[in-house]
């Protein structure tokens, strides 16, 4: 029989019992953790340590401190909005971190996991000899990759682009929040199709890339980010294409280009098994991300026009 909510509210008391509580029905449901963290314990930390507005660095002496009755209430309301409604933890939150960055986040946006962020902390290294003065995020979502670049690079200028509105709206909020309106913008662009006549030294994405067959095994907790974001035909390779066909357009002569496509990497190469994609490695896991630069774009434009 499950304890009614008075008697867990009444007999759980600290910050650990909140916690070993939340981490309890969350391995119980068989939740899926990947977004933001990988874990049980560590989601239930988060939303814990949030609604008690604890910072997440918080040193554990805090374990023991007891919750007041509206603390507890809190906490138990947003631990069963995770287990009843499959919610992401970013969305219970309002936010996410990328880059060592906050960023807004709802269901108008994807939730921030690239792991172009190891790129980027890296400041690209050692693929760009020098800092970037123009940098594209293509398929933006909230913005986080460009104002993540726009971070590390200070004098760069930085164009944020996506087909969704909403996205946009979201992007152009993390924008004001990180105080970088005068150096970064939101546009609307079909792919490149706003984008005409500008060119970036680095064009980096995280484009929709999930095939049919991975879209329809993704656990609830996918479904409640924007299916625009995720989807991208049979194999997962619809907008990919259309960024190879056109991106040397849009690169100056150094330039480079980074896109994500996870799983459906293994399609890309069976497409055009003569590019010399370079497919980069991470420390902190992730894997399907190639980049190219502006002459390997050039040299190979037949094969991409082709498709
Ligand atoms: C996988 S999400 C990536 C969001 C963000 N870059 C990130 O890493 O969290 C893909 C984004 O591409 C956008 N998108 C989908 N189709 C597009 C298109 N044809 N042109 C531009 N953006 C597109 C979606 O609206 C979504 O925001």
């Amino acid at each position: 029989m499950q304890d009614s909510q008075e008697v867990i509210l009444s007999e759980l008391r600290s910050v650990r019992d909140y916690i070993r509580w939340g981490a309890s029905q969350f391995e119980r449901s068989g939740l899926y953790f990947g977004h933001g963290t990988d874990n049980a314990w560590d989601d239930a930390v988060q939303i814990v340590l949030h609604t008690l507005a604890l910072p997440p660095e918080s040193n554990s002496s805090v374990l023991d401190a007891t919750l007041t009755p509206s603390e507890r209430k809190s906490v138990y309301k947003l631990i069963q909005r995770r287990v009843d409604e499959r919610l992401p933890t970013p969305y219970l939150l309002g936010y996410a971190w990328f880059c060592g960055m906050r960023f807004k986040v709802d269901e108008r946006v994807l939730i921030p996991r690239s792991p172009i962020a190891e790129l980027i902390e890296a400041g690209f290294q050692p693929w760009l000899t020098s800092e970037p003065r123009r940098v594209l995020d293509l398929c933006t979502g909230s913005g986080c990759i460009g104002l993540a670049c726009a971070d590390v690079f200070p004098h760069a200028e930085v164009d944020l682009a996506d087909i969704s509105d909403d996205a946009l709206e979201v992007a152009a909020e993390n924008i004001a929040w990180h105080q970088l309106g005068h150096r970064v913008v939101a546009v609307h662009s079909d792919v490149f199709s706003g984008l005409e006549g500008r060119k970036y030294d680095l064009i980096v994405s995280n484009p929709p890339y999930v095939d049919a067959e991975d879209m329809s095994d993704l656990p609830a907790e996918y479904h409640h980010e924007p299916e625009l974001a995720l989807a991208a035909g049979p194999d997962g390779l619809e907008i990919v294409r259309q960024i190879l066909r056109e991106a040397s357009q849009y690169l100056t002569e150094q330039g480079v280009l980074v896109v994500e496509l996870g799983n459906s990497w293994v399609h890309l190469q069976d497409l055009y098994p003569e590019i010399p994609f370079t497919w980069l490695d991470f420390e902190r896991g992730g894997h399907g991300v190639f980049l190219l630069t502006a002459h390997e774009l050039e040299t190979h434009k037949d094969a991409f026009s082709a498709e």
